[in-house]
């Protein structure tokens, strides 16, 4: 039988439940847990939401995503606090960004408020999915595409918003130990006026290349230089970039081409909280290499939902190959692995507001 809920939702009963995956064995994006959430976008507005069954989907042929591409979506977490409360981590920002992302591919926005409570509702029905073990956590993937099924080069009529939430460990699967990296030097990710900024998936079929080719190399990820020049710093495939020059943490500036990352906006807020500078600047990969040489670049993380901070050990540009701090993490990377995820799994008072409780 279904209910409806305060925040006009159906929620529908479920029968039979998935064996749940032991921690241990968590990768990244690998199991799903028994609900979904979908809402439908037809006659010029969203209908009500259901949340439902993890199941298939039907859709025709012509669906406009499978030709055209209209896809954005969003990538947050929900965490097992040590109280045993569910945290989600700075949900309305990415509410926020994913009406960004909706605004540039011509798709509808959703109410913030709509896509926190339904986020809210569904981990809590979802919350033993949420593993225990250290480092773990349920990732949660809200997603918008194009359903209406026609062919012609316009923005489509109908859509569907869903929901889908991941058990996972980590991301690399090297784990919190540095990783390799690639700068990239004959492909781009995005150009100034393109779809860079917007969380589009597209953009990811882009970087597919790059990426396998860097992999085959032993590198786990890419840096992307700007697209014009090949010369200045943008981000690596799934998260933002910063270095750490002279004991300051420097980051590039968002130039309308870097996707604006939500845990780097928490890193330049807890940079500040922790007494350490951290700058936004323009960075070319050439003072970059300078700065290693010269030894007042001493550390290079990365900084996104899916890896948190994620030391960066090697970096290789062109025939040069550096090594970061003897391939181990740093300190201040460490700082502020420690303080981010203490924010998030409850061990360091929330001061910014950023953990929304679930209930
Ligand atoms: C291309 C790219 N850059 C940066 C990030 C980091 O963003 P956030 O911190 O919001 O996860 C991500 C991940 O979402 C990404 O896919």
């Amino acid at each position: 039988m279904a209910v409806t809920s305060s925040i006009n939702l159906v929620i529908d009963e479920i029968k039979d439940f998935k064996t749940k995956p032991s921690d241990e064995s968590l990768g990244f994006g690998q199991q799903f847990s028994d609900r979904m959430l979908l809402r439908e976008y037809k006659d010029n507005q969203w209908q009500v939401g259901r949340i439902q069954k993890y199941s298939n989907f039907s859709l025709p042929p012509s669906a406009m995503v499978f030709h055209y591409g209209q896809e954005i979506f969003e990538g947050l977490k929900a965490f097992r606090q040590e109280n045993g409360n569910i945290a989600i981590f700075r949900p309305d920002e990415n509410a926020k960004r994913m009406n960004r992302s909706a605004e540039r591919m011509v798709m509808p926005t959703l109410e913030e408020g709509y896509f926190v409570d339904t986020l809210n509702t569904l981990v809590n029905l979802e919350r033993d999915w949420v593993p225990r073990k250290k480092g773990t956590s349920l990732y949660v993937r809200p997603t918008m595409i194009a359903t209406e099924g026609a062919l012609g080069v316009h923005p489509a009529g109908e859509y569907y918003y869903f929901v889908i939430l991941s058990p996972s460990g980590s991301y690399f699967s090297e784990g919190f130990k540095p990783t390799r990296i690639k700068v990239e030097d004959e492909f781009v990710r995005a150009v100034l006026g393109g779809t860079g900024q917007a969380k589009a998936g597209g953009n990811y079929a882009g970087s597919l290349l790059a990426a396998v080719n860097a992999k085959k190399e032993g590198y786990s990820q890419v840096l992307w230089l700007d697209g014009k020049e090949k010369k200045y710093i943008e981000e690596v495939g799934a998260m933002n970039i910063a270095f750490v020059i002279d004991n300051e943490v420097v980051t590039p500036k968002l130039t309308g081409s870097i996707l604006p990352g939500i845990t780097r906006k928490s890193v330049i807020q807890l940079g500040n909280d922790m007494g350490i500078k951290v700058r936004e600047e323009t960075l070319s990969i050439d003072f970059i290499e300078e700065s290693i040489k010269s030894g007042s670049l001493t550390e290079i993380f990365g900084i996104g939902t899916a890896a948190s901070i994620a030391p960066v050990g090697e970096l290789k540009y062109k025939d040069h190959l550096h090594v970061l701090n003897n391939n181990e993490t740093g300190p201040i990377t460490q700082r502020f692995y420690d303080e981010l995820t203490g924010i998030q799994y409850g061990r360091i008072e929330d001061r910014h507001g950023w953990v929304h409780i679930v209930e």
